[in-house]
């Protein structure tokens, strides 16, 4: 047979994938029962009074919001979180009837009106914006329930905690409004030092004791909440009525020291195929600006990912993918739709053979954290770099 035949044959058995097809060139793996394991994990922490709101925002940080949503709220999350308006349309559209709260900053009135009508639940982070709320509301029979954000010390949205019991009070003095919660959010939780931390902390039951509300008990009306993923799973005393959990619903670790609280496990994996393969002779320069030139004579793989799907350039020449059972470096420049294998450690490669970037296979595992440690940044950076052009399939 030719060697064009057979890669044709092949590409033919790619389409016979059992999804149309779609695992032709790069994918995403979402995988359902790590997801509601992470989620039983996570509820085995909080107490019967505490709710989980499962953040998903970013597209669930980047692993398909609907899917993702329908599936946590099955395994028992209470609430879902979203940075924006249509992050939360979104939702909606996809028959989620789930609370949904938007955690930026909305204060345009066609916003505010868009917000009553799909029913979501905004954050309030100043008197002013509960005004503009309150008056654009005016139409509605029933108050909008809203969540005020108190800023501890992230000094990101919020009013200072210690404007406390003035905000409260005038959003409580507003017609067309109804306190769901009050929360904040924390700048380092996922630092050993916990001494910023324990300040808001302190800061935050200062003022909701101001407020007159028991930071202990959620009494029907109001809600209180200061827990992201890595305060979930350093103190209890953190929990409050809710908290909101991003990363370790993903199956990650906010930092190494809180692996041993719970065991997640990632949900995530990326795979893509083999394109093509070559020998290229010792001296042969690969991809833009050849920043890779073969030290010897080689075989190559191309591979149909690249960094417009979310692997990102700068791991050029210093990622590894798994290759059959093996870890085969990658080489040259990643450019936007297609990397370079150096796999001459597998000399009967074909066309159409599965790589995996993110994922375990055998003995090997590659997280999204391998990757955030290589290039100086974070496990949520890598994992919200997915954009939807891969196509997620749940497994
Ligand atoms: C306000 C707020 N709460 C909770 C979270 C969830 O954080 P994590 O992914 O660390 O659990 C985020 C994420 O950035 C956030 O912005």
């Amino acid at each position: 047979m030719l060697s064009w035949e057979k890669t044709s044959f092949k590409t033919l058995a790619i389409e016979n994938d059992g999804y149309g097809g779609i695992c032709q060139r790069a994918w995403i793996e979402v995988n359902d029962q790590a997801l509601i394991y992470n989620v039983q994990q996570l509820k085995s922490l909080l107490s019967a009074k505490t709710q989980l709101m499962g953040v998903v925002k970013a597209d669930a940080y980047g692993h398909g919001a609907c899917k993702i949503s329908k599936t946590i709220l099955e395994a028992g999350v209470n609430w879902l979180a979203v940075a924006t308006l249509p992050e939360g349309i979104e939702l909606r559209l996809a028959g989620i009837k789930a609370p949904i709260l938007i955690l930026g900053a909305i204060d345009r009135p066609e916003q505010i009106r868009a917000i009553a009508h799909w029913q979501l639940q905004p954050t309030i982070c100043k008197p002013q914006q509960a005004l503009v709320f309150s008056e654009t509301l005016s139409y509605q029979t029933e108050p909008m329930p809203v969540h005020l954000k108190l800023d501890t010390g992230m000094s990101r949205l919020g009013t200072p905690w210690q404007q406390a019991v003035e905000f409260v009070k005038f959003v409580q003095g507003l017609p067309n409004l109804k306190i769901a919660s009050i929360y904040s959010h924390l700048a380092t939780a996922d630092n050993l030092d916990q001494t910023v931390m324990k300040q808001q902390h302190q800061r935050f039951e200062e003022a909701i004791g101001f407020c007159g509300f028991s930071g202990k008990n959620f009494s029907g009306n109001i809600r209180l909440h200061l827990a992201n993923s890595a305060a979930t799973l350093t103190d209890s005393a953190l929990h409050y009525d809710m908290v909101r959990v991003g990363l370790a619903i993903y199956g990650l670790y906010p930092a190494p020291h809180l692996q041993d609280k719970i065991n997640l496990k990632p949900v995530m994996q990326v795979k893509a195929r083999v394109t093509q393969v070559k020998t290229i002779e010792a001296g042969t320069g690969v991809s833009y600006g050849y920043q890779f030139i073969a030290p010897k004579q080689m075989s190559l793989a191309v591979v149909g990912i690249g960094y417009a799907d979310g692997v990102p350039r700068n791991l050029s020449n210093k990622m590894k993918v798994i290759v059959r059972d093996q870890l085969i470096p990658q080489v040259g420049a990643i450019t936007m739709d297609q990397l370079m294998l150096d796999v001459s450690a597998i000399p009967d490669l074909e066309t159409g053979e599965v790589v995996t970037l993110l994922g375990q296979v055998g003995k090997y595992q590659i997280s999204a954290e391998d990757w955030a440690n290589t290039l100086g940044t974070i496990s949520w950076e890598i994992l919200c770099g997915f954009k939807n052009r891969l196509p997620r399939i749940a497994v």
